[in-house]
């Protein structure tokens, strides 16, 4: 097709969109079309009812092969900046539409649906509005919004009228709309936004409100009771600034319980940065999370759209603000698509897909630094279809019996549990979670007994090395001595290297050492530690890196044990 007739065969795709997101509720998503390598992210996003749009700024329209792929790739554009009060107002009563306007001319000629972002901000406000006394706030706020919103009616398909207007514990952020006008500054904002500009959806927007939180509740309750006032409110968007492995695994539950007010919500401003460099296991992890986040909207009817926040690593504003993150966006800075474009394309080519498919079971589960109150937790990552969102740690007391809860919900593999009673035995399990909340089977089962206050441990370990001359090899002993009144039948001691030790080969005992803990079982013919002083030794041969440090904590059997 000649590029002069695509921009209005997108046109009418949107159009055709735009009239399925209108009828609003009533109206089954279209049916997924056949996945085509060559359909745009918009191509597909349209056909299944939704939008997938970009950010962009002005500095980066003179970027041509940038701008190109901003044209073909996305059906929507809100402005990063020219929208926004420093940008339209710098000084009172002085306004400036010309950054805006060009965007909102590309969007035009490139039949794309434009998100204008933002009409009430505490960020980016200009000095002047500090200076306006308490009384004429109000007057001056409606007036921004008005001649804003005014300027760009009928060009604006949805407005963030109000952006940011909640702390992260759900109460409001002390503006200083908040602070000289009151908790009714926003239902101003909506009023005076929709008498200026009736066909423009308008939304309320925050970050960290992605899943269900303290914050998101905020944001929840108070769109109800603007709704029960009547404050013209069509839309609620998540912001989506995510931090990899941290995507919620309520992000569908939450655009639902929205949904279910009569709200669209949309997800305004994605990306999703990890700690630099980039690699590939982070690219394939990023990839399963956007995948995730495309099929939460997807899952939920009145989610109308995705925008990612700009779609290049070369413009990110990630970098500048997170020193150390970045490479969050689905295109790297030399505008090649990441694995990351290649998950949201497919889930938004592919038909509907319900997850219905759980992460493996996490494990081995180990048990490290036990003291008197606390616990290390660490065990080996689960897989998923999708991605895996989290881990559960579970507890049970005792050495059997008991029902295990939840103390924890770590993203990451390992957890700290504190709190605990000492001289108390208590059984650990971990099971992975992902977005759809999917849950795997759980983990074997770790058993253990807290140090005693007071008392002495019921074992001792010794623990020898010396090393190779010359390389880094070196030769371990331990010997296990049982002080408690009792024979231990069958034993298994744990301890974790700090010196990157592997162990190669090992004598009177057999081993197992994923990553740096070790894990040493007795073999079939020394299973008996005798009791009241009867001990065990084992030897091993292993490799370090740096300096060879001996391991200082040790369990038997899931015992701590003093050594020397
Ligand atoms: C960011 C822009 O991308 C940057 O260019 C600018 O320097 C700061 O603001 N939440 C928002 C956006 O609502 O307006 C912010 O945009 C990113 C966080």
């Amino acid at each position: 097709m000649p590029a002069t007739h695509r921009p209005r065969r997108r046109a009418a795709l949107l159009v055709a969109a735009l009239a399925v997101l209108a009828a609003a509720g009533a109206v089954a998503v279209a049916p997924a079309p056949p996945a085509q390598a060559a359909g745009t992210l918009g191509d597909h996003a349209a056909a299944r009812g939704k939008y997938f749009g970009s950010a962009t700024d002005n500095p980066e329209l003179s970027d041509a092969p940038y701008v190109a792929i901003l044209g073909s790739e996305f059906n929507q554009i809100t402005p990063g900046n020219s929208m926004k009060w420093d940008a339209t107002e710098p000084t009172r009563g002085n306004f400036s539409f010309t950054p805006g306007d060009a965007v909102v001319r590309l969007a035009q000629q490139n039949g794309q649906l434009v998100r204008g972002h933002t009409l009430v901000w505490h960020s980016q406000l200009p000095a002047w509005v500090n200076g306006v006394p308490a009384a004429e706030l109000l007057a001056t706020m409606r007036n921004h919004v008005t001649t804003v919103a005014t300027h760009y009616r009928g060009q604006v398909a949805h407005w963030d009228v109000v952006n940011e207007p909640f702390n992260e514990d759900g109460t409001r952020r002390q503006s200083v709309f908040q602070q000289r006008i009151g908790d009714s500054y926003i239902a101003e904002a909506f009023r005076a936004a929709r008498a200026a500009d009736p066909t423009a959806k308008l939304y309320l927007n925050d970050f960290n409100v992605e899943g269900v939180n303290a914050k998101s509740t905020a944001m929840f309750n108070l769109v109800q009771s603007l709704q029960q006032q009547g404050v013209p409110i069509d839309g609620v968007g998540l912001q989506g600034h995510i931090i990899l492995g941290q995507t919620p695994s309520t992000l569908q539950q939450n655009i639902q319980r929205f949904a279910n007010l009569g709200l669209d919500v949309a997800i305004t401003e994605l990306d999703i940065r990890m700690n630099l460099p980039r690699d590939a296991a982070k690219d394939a992890q990023q990839a399963n999370e956007y995948r995730a986040v495309v099929n939460a909207c997807l899952a939920v009817t009145r989610c109308v759209g995705i925008t990612v926040w700009d779609y290049t690593d070369k413009y990110s504003w990630i970098p500048g603000v997170f020193p150390g993150q970045g490479a969050a966006l689905p295109y790297d800075e030399n505008l090649n698509r990441k694995p990351a474009y290649s998950a949201i394309h497919d889930a938004l080519a592919g038909g509907t897909t319900v997850d219905t498919t759980p992460p493996s079971a996490p494990g081995p589960l180990a048990a490290s630094g036990i003291t008197a109150g606390s616990v290390n937790l660490s065990w080996g990552a689960s897989t998923d279809n999708v991605g895996v969102a989290g881990y559960d740690v579970l507890r049970a007391a005792g050495p059997t019996g008991g029902t295990f809860a939840v103390v924890g919900t770590p993203a990451g593999t390992s957890f700290t549990n504190t709190g605990l009673a000492s001289d108390t035995t208590y059984r650990f399990q971990v099971r992975a979670r992902d977005a759809a909340g999917n849950q795997s089977t759980v983990s074997n089962t770790v058993m253990l007994t807290t140090q005693g206050g007071t008392g002495n441990p019921s074992c001792r370990v010794t623990y020898t090395s010396s090393n190779w001359g010359g390389g880094n090899g070196f030769t371990g002993g331990v010997t296990v001595t049982n002080a408690s009144a009792t024979a231990v039948n069958g034993w298994v001691l744990v301890w974790t290297f700090s010196g990157g030790q592997r162990v190669s080969q090992m004598w009177n005992a057999s081993f197992d050492q994923p990553a740096s803990t070790v894990t040493a079982t007795n073999m079939s013919y020394n299973p008996t530690i005798g009791a009241n002083g009867g001990s065990v030794s084992f030897g091993f041969n292993g490799t370090f890196t740096g300096t060879n440090p001996n391991p200082t904590a040790f369990t038997l059997n899931g015992t701590a044990c003093s050594t020397g």
